[in-house]
C-alpha cells in the first residue's frame, strides 16, 4: 500500500481553509476532515444538554459525558449522535461558544485522538488550527492561511446570509476578532504557524488559483 499523504491546513476562521481543503480533496480523491466541525459538534452537544451558562462551560459534567458524544463525517455531511447537524453547527450561537469549548484540554485530547486515526492509514486533507503543529507534526505538506479580517468577515456574512441567518458584517467581524484572540492566546494548542508551514495569503488568490498552486506543490512532493 502507498504511504498515506497528509495535507495539514491551518489558519484563523474564515480564511478559506475549508474551501481550499474541499478543492484539494476533490482533485486528489482524498477525504476531507474539517476539524473545526468536530469542536462545533461538541459545542452543540454542550448547548443541547444545558452544559453552558453565562459563558461558563460545566466542564466536569461535560468530561464525564465525552464518551456519549459520537461524531461522524460522511462526505460533506456531519453527524452528531446520529443526527445531521451540518447546518446547525455553523449557527452564530455555536460560533459564539465554540472557543470556550475548544480551550478545554481534555476536549482537545478527545478530538485529536480521533483526528489522528482518520489520517493514520489513509491520505487526508485536514483543516483546523493545530493540524500541522499538534495533530500531524509530520504532515507531508503544511499550509497556513491568512487573510484580511474585513474580507473574512464579509465571506462569513455572505455564507450566513445564504442560510437566511440574520446578522450584520460588524457582528460577524466582532465574533471573528474575539475568536482569533481566544484561539491564539489559549494555553492549550493555540493557533500558531508551524515553522515548516507554507504561508498563503488568501487575499492574493482566487479559490481556483490557490488550489492549483497547492496542487503543484503536492505534485512536487509526491515525485
Ligand atoms: O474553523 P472553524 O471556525 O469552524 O472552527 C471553530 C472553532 O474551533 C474555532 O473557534 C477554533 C476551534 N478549533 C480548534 O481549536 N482547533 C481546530 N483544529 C479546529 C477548530
Amino acid at each position: 500500500m502507498k504511504k498515506p499523504f497528509v495535507i495539514a491546513i491551518d489558519g484563523a476562521s474564515s480564511t478559506g481553509k475549508s474551501t481550499l481543503a474541499k478543492g484539494l480533496a476533490k482533485a486528489l480523491g482524498f477525504p476531507h476532515v474539517d476539524s473545526g466541525a468536530m469542536y462545533r459538534g461538541v459545542t452543540l452537544y454542550v448547548q443541547q444538554h444545558g452544559l453552558i451558562e453565562n459563558k461558563k462551560v460545566k466542564t466536569e459534567t461535560l468530561l464525564s459525558q465525552l464518551d456519549d458524544i459520537h461524531l461522524r463525517f460522511e462526505g460533506d455531511t456531519f453527524w452528531l449522535n446520529g443526527v445531521d447537524v451540518s447546518a446547525e453547527i455553523r449557527s452564530m450561537q455555536v460560533s459564539e461558544a465554540v472557543s470556550l469549548v475548544a480551550a478545554i484540554p481534555e476536549v482537545r485530547t478527545f478530538l485529536v485522538a480521533q483526528q489522528r486515526i482518520m489520517g493514520a492509514n489513509q491520505s487526508v486533507v485536514m483543516d483546523g488550527r493545530d493540524i500541522g503543529t499538534v495533530v500531524f507534526p509530520k504532515a507531508d505538506i503544511k499550509l497556513f492561511l491568512t487573510a484580511d479580517v474585513n474580507i473574512r468577515a464579509q465571506r462569513r456574512f455572505d455564507e450566513l446570509s445564504a442560510q437566511n441567518t440574520l446578522t450584520s458584517v460588524a457582528e460577524v467581524r466582532n465574533n471573528l476578532a474575539e475568536r482569533d484572540h481566544l484561539d491564539s492566546t489559549r494555553a492549550e494548542s493555540p493557533l500558531v504557524q508551524a515553522a515548516d508551514a507554507i504561508v498563503l495569503d488568501a487575499t492574493q488568490y482566487t479559490v481556483e488559483s490557490m488550489r492549483d498552486h497547492v496542487l503543484d506543490l503536492v505534485a512536487e512532493r509526491l515525485n
